[in-house]
């Protein structure tokens, strides 16, 4: 008798209005939902190091390429380091990434250094293009393949890289180290497990420790640390004291922001290596480069969590909303199953656009467009649900969600997804009293039952569980619209 009906006269013809919905259909000929979206695939990587005698100088190449079907990116770059001399400002090597996924594809730029010669006596010495003597010889992708080596004669010869170690020196043979001694490791009297590390491992990791006990802040120690965190990258300790020298040395921390990135390439899913990212760019205050980054390393792994996080905190931090929207739309087109970008596009509302009736029926209709394709994920569904959250009608008071609903069940759609939504809209209905046609408990316990015993078979439990709730509040109406007939059973 209290009973509201609600009728659901509306249409859901608001997304129309206004070229709020846009489906963004990918970019030229390519459907996304036609088929599941390609993925994203290195097409090569390729990383390479040489080392003249006694480590004296050292280098090495590195270069990727990522193909999509939107872009292609290529990176690469030469180094030459030489800690006997000099080392010099290392320039960075990270060419044109932009947005990930965009259309664009980013030409190859002609490379900048044609051969980096080496001369015969000591360290390499790189002949820079732009003009720099020492340091960083880089170029632009394609990788330089080989280098030339002149010796004084006047000879040259060519050299393919070799991806080995053979010009390893260990550092207990360095001249440069002779005053040092290292120190082993210390496993306590009793060693419970006793972890057999490589000769190499235990000869840096013995002048690490060497190095942490007498405090020294040097740049041989800073190229210590970096030869203890290739050894193993997930170690605080090294990170923590790598940043102690650079600060105690001042160092020119544009190097390091280009050092770590190499790392995070290698071990994108390492803790450690994030935060020493993190440090410097809250040191330098400078988070240009984090975007990109953040990019690169989710177009090879979307749900990598790291750098999900990173990307965040630089977001927040720096208040670099401005293209965040259009990242996470192109990851949606990409694959609108991926829960990760659903969360980001929540994260970006719900830290920056904010939830204003306007943006919340824009949501909508985006969302329910995406849903109209791939009706069986959860991510999306999920998506809808909480920014329903913010809506101040919540879940069954939205007619264009509702209606949607209705349409797409009348069209026989069965998904799991969609019966529990309207599941949870009959719930919401009865406790706010709104029962209706398609609202009541009646459809709920259906509803249950076919999710139970049909569509959702292995949740069968818990469907039957709440069904029990459906058939309580069926009896609970039933006894108010005929009190007689429950008093005379009483
Ligand atoms: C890192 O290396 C140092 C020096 O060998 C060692 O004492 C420490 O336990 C290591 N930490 C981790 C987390 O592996
Ligand atoms: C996210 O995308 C990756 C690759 O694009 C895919 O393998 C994965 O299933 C997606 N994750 C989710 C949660 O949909
Ligand atoms: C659908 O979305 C969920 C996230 O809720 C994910 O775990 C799952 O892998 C996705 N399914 C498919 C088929 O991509």
């Amino acid at each position: 008798m209290f009973l509201k009906v609600v009728l659901l006269a509306c249409v859901a013809s608001v997304c129309q209005a206004g070229g709020l919905l846009a489906p963004a259909y990918g970019y030229g000929a390519w459907n996304p939902y036609n088929n599941y979206p390609a993925q994203p695939a290195i097409a090569s990587q390729h990383s390479n190091i040489l080392r003249s005698p006694f480590n004296l100088g050292q280098i090495s190449t590195y270069s990727k390429a990522i193909d999509t079907p939107f872009s292609s990116v290529r990176k690469s770059d030469v180094r030459v380091s030489n800690p006997g001399v000099a080392i010099g400002g290392f320039a960075p090597a990270y060419h044109g990434l932009a947005a990930p996924l965009a259309p664009a594809y980013h030409g190859v730029a002609a490379p900048l250094v044609s051969h980096v010669g080496v001369s015969p006596y000591g360290a390499p010495v790189a002949k820079v293009a732009t003009g720099g003597l020492l340091g960083v010889a880089y170029s632009a992708a394609p990788a330089v393949s080989h280098m030339t080596y002149t010796n004084g004669l006047g000879l040259a010869y060519a050299c393919e890289f070799v991806d080995n170690d053979v010009a390893w020196v260990p550092y207990k043979q360095r001249p440069e180290w002779i005053d040092v001694t290292p120190v082993p490791e210390n496993d306590g009297p009793k060693p419970v497990v006793v972890i057999a590390h490589s000769e190499k491992f235990e000869d840096v990791y013995g002048y690490f420790r060497a190095v942490l006990k007498s405090n020294e802040k040097s740049e041989r120690a800073l190229q210590l640390t970096k030869d203890a965190v290739e050894l193993n990258p997930a170690n605080y300790t090294v990170w923590q004291y790598r940043r102690d020298i650079l600060k105690a040395l001042g160092t020119d921390l544009q190097p390091e922001l280009e050092y770590v990135e190499s790392v995070i390439t290698h071990s994108p899913k390492n803790y450690q290596v994030w935060h020493h990212r993190r440090v410097l760019v809250e040191w330098l205050q400078d988070p240009s480069e984090e975007l990109d980054l953040t990019a690169d390393a989710l177009i090879l792994d979307p749900k990598n969590y790291h750098a999900w996080q990173h990307r965040q905190w630089a977001i927040k931090t720096f208040g670099l909303y401005e293209h965040e929207m259009d990242f996470v739309d192109n990851l949606i087109n990409l694959d609108v199953r991926n829960n990760s970008a659903w969360n980001q596009r929540y994260f970006v509302m719900n830290n920056h656009l904010g939830w204003s009736d306007m943006n919340i029926q824009k949501e909508i209709c985006y969302t329910m467009e995406k849903i109209k394709f791939v009706k069986n994920n959860e991510s999306a569904w999920n998506y809808l649900r909480g920014l329903l959250l913010h809506d101040k009608r919540g879940l069954s008071g939205n007619c264009v969600v509702t209606g949607f609903c209705e349409e797409l069940y009348k069209n026989q759609c069965r998904s799991p997804f969609l019966l529990a939504f309207i599941l949870d809209i009959c719930d919401e209905a009865i406790k706010k009293e709104e029962i209706g046609v398609f609202h009541n408990p009646t459809r709920g316990v259906s509803l249950c039952e076919d999710l139970a015993t049909k569509y959702d078979k292995i949740r069968s439990k818990y469907w039957n569980y709440v069904c029990e709730k459906f058939r309580k509040a069926r009896d609970e109406l039933a006894a108010k619209e005929d009190p007689e007939k429950v008093e005379r059973t009483i």
